[in-house]
């Protein structure tokens, strides 16, 4: 999908930003445009503070003159803006395409509101075309992968193939965090929310990429305009 889709999502998102607010700011190509137009904002005055959601966004946002402060420094953040690998209906989201899901996730749920910017290739009826990111400690990573396979099979999907994420070269990826991810092919998810708690409760499993609840609306970037789409009722 071209960029003109995620430009128009992010220019809609740059709409619900008011003065001296505090933005959880995402991560991702389109999080990045995002990023980019609101430091043309900030050039003209517009006084905010961001938080990031990992170190390739750090150094974007402060190479471009975005006040940047440490999570640790805040106690709460009033908006989130982040993209998405895929959204539902009910606006549950895969996210973790780069790597960044632990962070995204920590944000996301301290934000007031969190909206996620993306372009029309990510809305799908029923998750799991991309495969689920899941964030792994690497000390006993085969075990703990083990141990997710065993588990799938009382969630429908005992044929599930996972992989390890690789950076370039032959060596495994380290998120910013310095854990591996493991990409699930799910393949559809008849229950999310049965996936998510079955990975909440393995050890090894630091966080995975669903985000169940987490989004309050999503704006869908068109090659002309953007759409907002909120959480199905009931
Ligand atoms: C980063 O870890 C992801 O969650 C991204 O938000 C997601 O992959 C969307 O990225 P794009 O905007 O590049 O598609």
């Amino acid at each position: 999908m071209s960029d003109v889709a995620k430009r128009n999502a992010a220019e809609a998102a740059l709409k619900l930003v008011e003065p001296d607010m505090v933005l959880g700011l995402g991560t991702g190509s389109t999080a990045a445009i995002f990023v980019r137009l609101l430091a043309e904002k900030v050039s003209q005055g517009l006084k905010i503070i961001g938080t990031p959601t990992s170190e390739a966004t750090d150094k974007l946002a402060r190479s471009l003159g975005i006040k940047i402060v440490s999570p640790d420094e805040l106690t709460r953040i009033d908006l989130t803006i982040d993209g998405a690998d895929e959204f539902d209906p009910d606006l549950n989201l895969i996210k973790g395409g780069g790597a960044a899901l632990l962070r995204e996730k920590i944000i996301a749920e301290a934000s007031d509101r969190m909206v996620v910017i993306t372009d029309p290739t990510k809305q799908v009826d029923a998750l799991g075309q991309f495969p689920l990111p899941i964030e792994i400690n690497a000390f006993g990573s085969e075990l703990t992968r083990h141990r997710i396979h065993n588990r799938l099979a009382d969630v429908g999907l005992g044929d599930a193939p996972s992989s390890w994420r690789m950076a370039t070269g032959e060596s495994l990826l380290h998120t910013d965090g310095g854990h591996l991810i493991l990409d699930l092919a799910c393949g559809r998810i008849a229950d999310p929310k049965a996936l998510a708690a079955l990975l909440d409760d393995l050890p090894g499993v630091v966080e995975h990429g669903l985000f169940i609840g987490y989004a309050d609306q999503v704006i869908v970037g068109e090659t002309s305009g953007a759409r907002i789409v909120n959480p199905r009722r009931g």
